[in-house]
This record gives C-alpha cells, structure tokens and sequence, in this order.
C-alpha cells in the first residue's frame, strides 16, 4: 500500500512523516513516534486505553486513521508531564490507589483531565457516567471516581473551574458535504415542557417534504412506516396505544451496536406536533442509551412541508464517550438525510398509487452508511469535492 505524508502537531512538537493509509492514530503515536504511554487494549473504540486529544477533545486513537489527522493537535499522555491539572489527577490517582497494574491508567487520566476541565461541577453520578467509557480491569472503579472527585473538589475550593476547557471539534479543509446538524438549546416551541435531561447531546434539524401537511400528518401518524423510513429502526411489536418496542442498529467504525428498548409516543394533532421518548440497551457492549425525538410539521406555503426534528439523547457504558464525537453528529445528519429522502418517496408512491417503495432496511445498509460518513470526512479533511 503507498504510503502517505501526514503533518501535525503532537505534544507541540511539529511532526512530518509517512504512513500506511490503514494505520489509525495509536499505531502511528506507538510504533512510528515511540510515545508507548498510548495503551492499546481492545483496538474496537470500546476500552478506552488508547484515549488521547485531537484538537482539545478527548478521542479514541485507535480508531481515526493516522492521516485523518493531518494538521491536527495530538496530546498525548506524555504531553501532559508539566500540567497542574494531570499533576493533582496523578497524586489523587495514588492517594486514592486508583490503579494497580496501571494499562488502563493513561487513557484514564487524559479522561479524567477532560472531567476535571470540562465539568467543574460535577458530583459522582456525572463523574461515573463521563467515565463510562474507560474500562479498567483491576480497580473496580471506586478508588478511581474518588481521585477524580478529589481534584474536583480541590479545584472548587482553589476557585479554579474550566481552567484548559477543551477547544470545539475541528474540521479542517472545506466545509463537510454532508448536512451537519447545528448542536443547539432546545428550540421546538411546546416541546419542552418536560426538556432534555442536563447532560443529554442535543441536535436539532430540519428538512422539506414536497407534500401538503396533511399528507405528512398522515404518514408520520402510521408509526410503522415511519420507523421504516429509519436505515436501522424496526418496531418488533405492534404499536399498542402509544407504546414502542423496538430496535435500532447503529454501526461506528469497526463497532455495531443494536440498542432495543421501548418508547412512548405521544401526539399533539392540533399542532402538529409529536415527542417519542424512550431508552434502550445494547446487549453486547452492555451500553444504555436514552433519548427523546420532539418533530413538528410546518405548512411551507408551497405545498411542501418542513419538518423540524429536535434529537436529545444519552449514553452510559463502554460507548458512552461517542455522544461527544463529531462522527455522532454526521451521523446523525446522513441519517436524517436519509429519512427525508425515503419519508419523500413513500409520500410520492402514495400520491401517485404505485406500489410502495422497498423497505429502506434492505437499501441502505448500515456498513455502506458508515462508509459514506467517513468518506465524507475524508473528502473534507482533504479538500475533495
Ligand atoms: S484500544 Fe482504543 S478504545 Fe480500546
Ligand atoms: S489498573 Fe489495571 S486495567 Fe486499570
């Protein structure tokens, strides 16, 4: 395979060299650089070992090919040595005997450096939930959230808070070819009554259908079409006033994950307006999500109908740390795309009395998603249209 340059900064030193298209971030960081501090456990995005910076947020270095990083700031365990910040995390991690044979520490710590910055206020159930996405082995986690609570609580009593919070995610290059959905406060009047949970990601998107409002209405009052117009969703029982009990399969790099759960959907004619609530579990990475859909349709004027879709979710367990990676957020964008799009062509076949289109399941399978999700990023960092 030809090798490629890649140029980034990696604990503020300039770095230029050759990789391997395939070498994700770790291997390069650990074999070409010798900074070994970078633990590779499980090499799936689960673990956690391998956790680093990129552009000030924490990230799985195992998972991001080296050269998606060009132009990048990489901060690696090492290049924290002279942070006050990781200095008191390092003395609380022995005080507390936070570690025993210390694989899972490195990656442990940048998290906890994360929490310290990024959560001044938290108290332990928030520092368990951030930390859900680092596995240890050895401790059983106790000494571990006490060390982070320390630091905490030594910073609150210095009257530090969000001393080095992290940087936004950076895009470099050409704006992303894909819808990238704006992360903003919940804004879908008559929507949030109840609201989002502190701590939930929120997305917030819209899209047009060429169809009158009644039309959409109609559609989106048939729950089961509707979830078949999802790439990935599928109600496993029929809809019973209200209540949802189903599956969706998520892939994310080398990962796949299929949360099933259950749902309440309650409607709002009148205004059309509608809020799925619900949670689930992924069975094989034992990772618990929640998340709550508030949509409503707008009359265009046109004949068309906008519809506004507000996203806020959680998750806790071995994938938790996804709900802040970009590629959640593109991801969510591709799939919105592609619900507009399959929303749009059952509406069509209805309009037009032809037969249904195939279930979007079988068109658009989760791999060939994925796949378009990183290209696109890709085609961004380098500046491909
Ligand atoms: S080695 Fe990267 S998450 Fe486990
Ligand atoms: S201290 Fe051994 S894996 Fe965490």
């Amino acid at each position: 395979m030809t090798a490629a340059t890649v140029t980034l900064t990696v604990n503020g030193k300039a770095v230029t060299a050759a990789v391997e298209p395939r070498t994700h971030l770790a291997d390069f960081l650990r074999e070409q650089l010798l900074l070994t501090g970078t633990r590779l456990g499980c090499e799936h995005g689960v673990c956690g070992a391998c956790t680093v910076e990129i552009d000030g947020q924490i990230a799985r270095a195992c998972i991001i090919f080296a050269i998606a990083c060009d132009g990048a700031e990489v901060r690696t365990i090492e290049g924290f040595d002279d942070d006050p910040v990781m200095a008191r995390l390092r003395q609380a991690f022995t005080q507390e005997h936070a570690l025993q044979c210390g694989y899972c520490t490195p990656g442990m710590l940048i998290a906890a450096r994360d929490i310290a910055t990024r959560l001044p206020e938290a108290d332990e159930a928030r520092v368990r939930v951030e930390l859900a996405g680092n596995l240890c082995r050895c401790t059983g986690y106790a000494g571990i959230v006490a060390a982070v609570r320390r630091v905490l609580e030594e910073r609150r009593a210095a009257g530090e808070a969000g001393v080095s919070a992290p940087s936004p995610a950076v895009v470099r290059g050409p704006a992303a070819p894909i819808p990238r959905p704006a992360v903003v406060a919940p804004t879908v009047p008559g929507m949030t009554s109840a609201g989002p949970d502190a701590g939930m990601t929120t997305l917030a998107q819209s899209f047009v259908v060429r169809h009158p409002r009644a039309r959409v209405w109609a559609m989106f009052e048939d729950v089961e079409r509707v979830a078949a117009c999802m790439p990935g969703a599928a109600l496993t029982e029929p809809p019973r006033d209200g209540h949802l009990v189903g599956r969706i399969a998520i892939k994310l790099g080398p990962m796949g994950a299929t949360f099933a759960g259950a749902a309440t959907l309650a409607l709002d004619q009148a205004a059309y307006r509608g809020i799925i609530e619900g949670s689930g579990r992924d069975q094989r990475s034992a990772t618990r999500a929640k998340g709550r859909i508030a949509y409503r349709l707008i009359e265009q004027g046109d004949g068309a109908t906008r519809v506004e879709i507000e996203v806020a979710f959680a998750l806790a367990g071995p994938l938790a740390q996804f709900s802040r990676a970009g590629i959640v957020t593109d991801l969510a964008g591709r799939l919105t795309a592609a619900f507009a799009e399959n929303l749009q062509a059952q509406l069509d076949a209805e309009a037009s009395g032809q037969a249904a289109p195939a279930p979007l399941e079988a068109k658009l399978d989760a791999g060939g998603l994925l796949f378009s999700v990183l290209w696109a990023r890709l085609k961004a960092l380098f500046g491909r249209s």
